[in-house]
């Protein structure tokens, strides 16, 4: 029995989500965003959600260099973490199905948003500048945030990205709500989004999904 998709009622959130993996075959599901997008914490319970590996970018970049990604800004430089990040990207991508959560400057790569392209399917947690700022604030291991007003720097860089993280294939809102409501309007989006593509007749692109 195939699982149908779409299925928005609760009885049918098993079938919808074995649908989502079906349709899914080998690709990865990629969160893009900014940080404090909610990208980690809503990629962890998406994949649990969906029972597919949860993979974080970022931590596979601290891996694989053995240094911190403050470190690695420090003693490398921006430039030296970029290339970095564009080839532990690109190797994650090879093995799906799974969620990757990228960090917030990944997706301004062309070679990367290409990649994610071919091997994944797009996802950006769109937030508003306080919601961002409530929560970069709690922490403070992001080195872009480390000097200056945290509030110009993002500002700046919502400035510069979200015209290219528009290019994602879905958009869903990351509101102030518990992460399991965001992970849902993402699991509502991809069902649509999926079930789109799947039908031959219709071809048109994911819709942007608000
Ligand atoms: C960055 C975001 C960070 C991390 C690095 C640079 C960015 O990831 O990759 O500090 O350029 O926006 P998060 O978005 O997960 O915080």
């Amino acid at each position: 029995m195939t699982a149908a998709l779409g299925e928005g009622k609760k009885g049918d959130r098993t079938q919808s989500l074995a649908a989502i993996r079906d349709a899914l075959g080998a690709r990865s599901i990629v969160l893009i965003g900014l940080m404090g997008a909610g990208k980690t914490a809503v990629g962890r319970r998406l994949a649990n959600r969906l029972d597919i590996n949860f993979v974080d970018a970022d931590s596979e970049i601290e891996e694989a260099a053995g240094q911190t990604i403050s470190e690695i800004f420090a003693e490398h430089g921006e430039p030296y973490f970029r290339a970095g990040e564009r080839r532990v990207i690109a190797r994650l991508l090879e093995t799906g199905p799974q969620v990757l959560a990228t960090g917030g400057g990944a997706y301004m790569n062309a070679d990367t948003r290409a990649a994610i392209k071919r091997n994944g399917i797009s996802i950006w947690l769109r937030a508003d500048l306080p919601v961002l700022l409530r929560r970069v604030q709690r922490r403070d291991h992001r080195p872009l945030l480390a000097d200056g007003d945290p509030q110009v720097v993002m500002r700046t860089l919502m400035d510069e990205r979200y015209p290219i993280y528009a290019e994602a294939d879905i958009t869903v809102e990351s509101r102030d709500v518990p992460h399991d409501l965001i992970v849902t309007a993402v699991v509502d989006a991809l069902a649509e989004a999926l079930g789109r593509k799947q039908r031959p007749a219709d071809q048109a692109e994911p819709s942007k999904v608000r």
